[in-house]
């Protein structure tokens, strides 16, 4: 009895002191959890937040951040047409080639092609955002704890910095960012983004369907595995009465 307190004191000791440092070193705090559709086992995409949150994507956050493994014609699966697909596509151009005299050429984008990406390369976005680099977006919910919650937490994040703390020039104060300073300003403003079927959209409606469109981004394929899940477990189920059956039967002979 006396060992076990010893070792629970120990322990609360050890936590305790792990947790200090932590706080210490300026830990953002942990990101409240939002209703996402998508938990839970039977849980799916919104997709009509997903849409409204990929033009979010492309009207806000795509002039820096790139999501390199999107083609165009994965939009498709949070419900876009074809023909919607290739409107979007179109918007942009590439560069392609070489053409039969050996030159690139420039064409506008298709379905097949992936998403453009803002900068040619990571230095010219550094040069354009004071040094720091604004991440690929196409697997950030699952770079980051908290997921979409930690998403939806930055984005709505931005407040007055404390007294004792001036960011630098370019630099913006953040309750959930780690360490609270980052290079990235406040995006995200009330009727910043118009929706075709709700009109004008707040800030907490933008960041919430964004970050519901960088979680399906993340992990297109959830819906079937969490199918697949549910079906393996009904086999489990089915598979374990009927391997009692056959026990019982087996046995039916053997006197108690
Ligand atoms: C003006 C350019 C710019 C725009 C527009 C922008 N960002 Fe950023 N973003 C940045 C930069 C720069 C960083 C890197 C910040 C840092 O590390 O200090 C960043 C970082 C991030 C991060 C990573 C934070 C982390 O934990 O490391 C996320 C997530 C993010 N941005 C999401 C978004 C979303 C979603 C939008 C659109 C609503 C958006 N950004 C719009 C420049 C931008």
């Amino acid at each position: 009895m006396r060992s076990l307190k010893t070792a629970t004191l120990a322990l609360g000791v050890a936590f305790g002191l792990i947790g200090g440092s932590a706080l210490a070193a300026g830990e953002a705090p942990t990101p409240p959890s939002q209703n996402w559709s998508f938990e839970g086992i039977f849980g799916t995409y919104d997709r009509s937040a997903a849409q409204r949150g990929f033009q979010v994507y492309q009207e806000v956050c795509s002039s820096c951040h790139s999501m390199d493994l999107l083609d165009y014609r994965h939009l498709e699966q949070i419900g876009l047409s074809e023909e919607e697909v290739t409107a979007v596509a179109s918007d942009y151009t590439v560069t392609d080639g070489p053409d039969g005299s050996g030159n690139m050429f420039e064409r506008p984008a298709e379905a097949t092609d992936s998403f453009v990406a803002p900068f040619a390369n990571e230095a010219a976005a550094r040069a354009a955002n004071n040094g720091a680099y604004p991440p690929d977006l196409s697997l950030i919910t699952k770079a980051r704890g908290g997921g979409a919650d930690y998403i939806y937490a930055l984005l709505t994040g931005y407040e007055d910095p404390p007294d004792d703390v001036e960011p630098a020039p370019g630099q913006y104060y953040n309750r959930y960012f780690p360490g609270h300073l980052l290079a990235m300003p406040d995006m995200l403003s009330d009727g910043g983004v118009e929706y075709a079927r709700s009109g004008p959209a707040s800030v907490d409606q933008q960041a919430h369907d964004v970050s519901v469109f960088l979680a399906w981004a993340s992990e297109p394929h959830m819906e079937d595995r969490k199918r697949m899940g549910a079906k393996v477990l009904l086999f489990l189920v089915v598979f374990t009465g009927m391997l009692y059956a056959v026990k019982r039967k087996v046995w039916s002979d053997v006197d108690h």
